[in-house]
């Protein structure tokens, strides 16, 4: 951090500037005299003028003295720990202080990039990314199908239950960095080690945005169960490992499935439905069913334990230890442990059979209005 100019700081340096030139003032003039002085010593040495008598210097005045001695101590004694008390507590409202400058900063550089074109007004998700993809591999008879479409986004006022669930304030957090920095899917890099056009300080400044507008992990948990409650009375066919899964999963493991729907021709071809892979089939996260997670977790109950804490960066998981990376978020703070057991029971019924019917690829452009 730069050295601010500070009222306290101007005025210490204004305190300072005069006790200097007091000092070189004094120094000059006592020179200055002390020349007129040869010789005069007689006269004028220190020792000759009238003192106080014994009786005087070893009673009140010694006196006044020590209890001066003692005021002094006192202060010391009383000050330092008062000072040293209310230390933390001022270098954590600076720290605070600090934050909350970040967190505007952050806010201004959210706008400006409109993060919430896409994330939604209220962070809240399920706004729409303009794209264009190629669905080819929707038919398996056409090997190009280019469409225009929308992306859902996921909510990020909500994005630290499930990422960097382990971070207690802002210097910890490292997966959300990471994903600013080289992009998402859909999302493009927004950080210089990604080509994007943020420094690591503005990027420090999103996290801090992001962190204050963070919903409680109360809330958070209750709309998903709200939420899980509304699918499951509409869908009466579907378990409720299925809901669930639709609800949390399929954006990452479902080919298409967050721009699922009408999706429009170029050139005003017409109209078609965007229609996702198998479920469970693969996108941005791999292809998860019967054969590979009974390979993977020949156990469900490490199934269940991984999906609750996510993947950690290059730390192995499963059965032949595959390296994780930072995709794979954590559902132990909103999901509970029953409901995962319910998604893992679900992924271990897919079928590897029917997911390989169709090879999809997702070839994506920008999106835009053209
Ligand atoms: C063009 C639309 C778009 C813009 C603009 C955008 N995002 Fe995203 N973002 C997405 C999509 C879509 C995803 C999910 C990735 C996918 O589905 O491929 C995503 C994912 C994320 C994630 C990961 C959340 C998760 O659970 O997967 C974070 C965090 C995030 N975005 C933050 C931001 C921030 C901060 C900004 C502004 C600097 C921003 N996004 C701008 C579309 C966008
Ligand atoms: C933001 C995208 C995303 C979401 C949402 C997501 N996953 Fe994942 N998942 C991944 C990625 C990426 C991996 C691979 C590990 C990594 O790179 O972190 C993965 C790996 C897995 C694995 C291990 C499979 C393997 O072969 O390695 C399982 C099981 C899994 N996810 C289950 C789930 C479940 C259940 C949910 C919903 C409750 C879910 N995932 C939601 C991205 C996601």
């Amino acid at each position: 951090m730069m050295y601010a100019a500070t009222t306290e700081r101007s005025i210490a340096m204004a305190i300072l500037a005069i006790v200097v030139v007091a000092w070189a003032i004094y120094v000059f003039t006592n020179i200055r005299r002390s020349k007129d002085e040869v010789g005069s010593e007689v006269e004028l040495a220190a020792n000759r003028g009238s003192l106080d008598s014994d009786e005087k210097l070893e009673g009140s005045r010694l006196e006044r003295v020590q209890a001066f001695g003692v005021l002094m101590l006192l202060i010391i004694a009383l000050v330092l720990p008062i000072y040293w008390l209310r230390e933390g507590g001022r270098r954590d409202g600076a720290e605070r202080g600090f934050s909350e400058r970040a967190a505007r900063a952050g806010e201004a550089l959210a706008e400006e990039l409109e993060c919430v074109v896409c994330h939604g007004a209220d962070m809240g998700g399920a706004n729409y990314a303009p794209v264009v993809l190629d669905i080819g591999n929707q038919f398996s008879d056409q090997e190009s199908y280019i469409i225009k479409t929308s992306w859902r986004a996921p909510a990020i006022n909500n994005v630290f239950t499930r990422f960097d669930t382990g971070a207690e304030k802002l210097s910890e957090v490292d997966e959300v960095r990471k994903i600013l920095n080289y992009g998402r899917g859909v999302m493009p890099a927004w950080g210089l080690p990604g080509g994007g056009p943020l420094t690591s300080q503005e990027v420090d400044h999103i996290i801090a945005w992001l962190w204050r507008e963070q919903l409680p992990v109360e809330e958070v948990a209750a709309t998903a169960r709200a939420e899980k409650e509304a699918q499951m009375a509409a869908n009466p066919s579907k378990s409720e490992g299925q809901v669930l899964f639709e609800i949390h999963c399929a954006r990452c493991h479902t080919p298409r499935w967050p721009g699922r729907g009408p999706a429009t021709l170029p050139n005003g071809g017409g109209t078609v439905e965007l229609i996702p892979g198998p479920a469970g089939s693969g996108r941005y996260g791999p292809a998860l069913n019967k054969t590979s997670l009974e390979r993977l977790f020949p156990d469900i109950e490490d199934q269940i334990s991984f999906i609750a804490l996510g993947a950690a960066d290059d730390v192995a998981y499963g059965e032949f230890a595959r390296l994780g990376n930072y995709g794979m978020p954590g559902f132990g703070k909103i999901l509970t442990e029953d409901e995962i057991r319910a998604i893992s029971m679900y992924e271990r019924s897919l079928d590897p059979v029917e997911q390989s019917t169709v090879e999809f690829a997702e070839l994506y452009g920008p999106g835009g209005d053209s």
